[in-house]
């Protein structure tokens, strides 16, 4: 299956964009477009808001891409690890964590280009994060438990998404929270069509519910835009569905 896009130089300039441009670098031509913009901040605090978090130890950001809702979470967690299976994003990301700011040259239209100076939020706290390459489908043992497992527009890129799924029971913390959000977009170059979870036309909500159970239950589902720039006057806007999962006491 295909990871080799996250590799490139055209994904790094697209996700580094993605996580850490203001609304009006990603969208300069047209501001109403922009509500979608900022959703590695927005999958973190939309999906944090009104949990009760009992403790707030350790999160796991998986298919952490450069590294923004890893930073988000570490508003709330006192150690955050960030994993991905890119190694260049994963250098960004710490490149990020390091520099606080990078330059980008982005598309414009054509061979134009528009160079962009990104930036850290100041109140961010990088010394809480440690970034690491890995594979969400086969997790070192040692990773230890957390109380939030972040799976944000992972799961229709893995090549075997059940078991990446199958390790959340391990992973999570009783009581703790599994947050997966994704616009469901299954395609054979990254995922065979026998692994697809899209419940067999029931839809993959459903798919995550028998999957998960009877470790996690099901607490809130909401809708989350998000916009990714091309170029320009060409963008992907989608629409994940972000689901928040809780980890009962009882299952091991
Ligand atoms: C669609 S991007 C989403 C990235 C980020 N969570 C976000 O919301 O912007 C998918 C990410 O999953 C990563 N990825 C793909 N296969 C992976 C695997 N087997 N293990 C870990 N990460 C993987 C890619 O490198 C990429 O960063």
């Amino acid at each position: 299956m295909s990871t080799g896009f996250y590799e490139t130089d055209a994904a790094l300039g697209q996700y580094l964009l993605f996580h850490y441009g203001t609304p009006e670098q990603i969208c300069p031509l047209l501001p109403d477009a922009r509500a979608a913009c900022g959703f590695p901040v927005r999958c973190v605090t939309e999906a944090l808001s009104g949990l009760e978090l009992e403790r707030k130890a350790r999160a796991l950001d998986l298919g952490c891409a450069v590294g923004r809702s890893s930073f988000e979470l570490a508003r709330h967690f006192d150690q955050v690890i960030g994993l991905d299976f890119s190694a260049r994003f994963i250098a960004a990301a710490q490149r990020m964590q390091t520099e606080r700011a990078a330059v980008i040259r982005v598309p414009r239209e054509g061979g134009a280009v528009d160079e962009l100076h990104l930036e850290l939020p100041p109140d961010l706290r990088t010394k809480r994060v440690a970034f690491e390459t890995g594979n969400a489908c086969a997790l070192r043992a040692n990773l230890g438990k957390f109380d939030l497992v972040l799976m944000a527009n992972l799961i229709d890129r893995l090549p075997n998404p059940a078991a990446c799924l199958a390790r959340m029971p391990d992973l999570v913390s009783p009581g703790g929270w599994l947050v997966i959000t994704s616009p469901y977009t299954w395609l054979e170059e990254y995922t065979p069509r026998e692994k697809w979870l899209d419940g067999g036309g029931r839809g993959t909500l459903a798919a995550l519910r028998e999957h998960l159970a009877p470790a996690f239950s099901l607490h809130r589902v909401f809708d989350l835009a998000f916009l990714i720039r091309e170029h320009r006057r060409k963008y992907q806007w989608s629409i994940a569905e972000a689901s928040v999962w809780r980890r009962g006491a009882d299952h091991s």
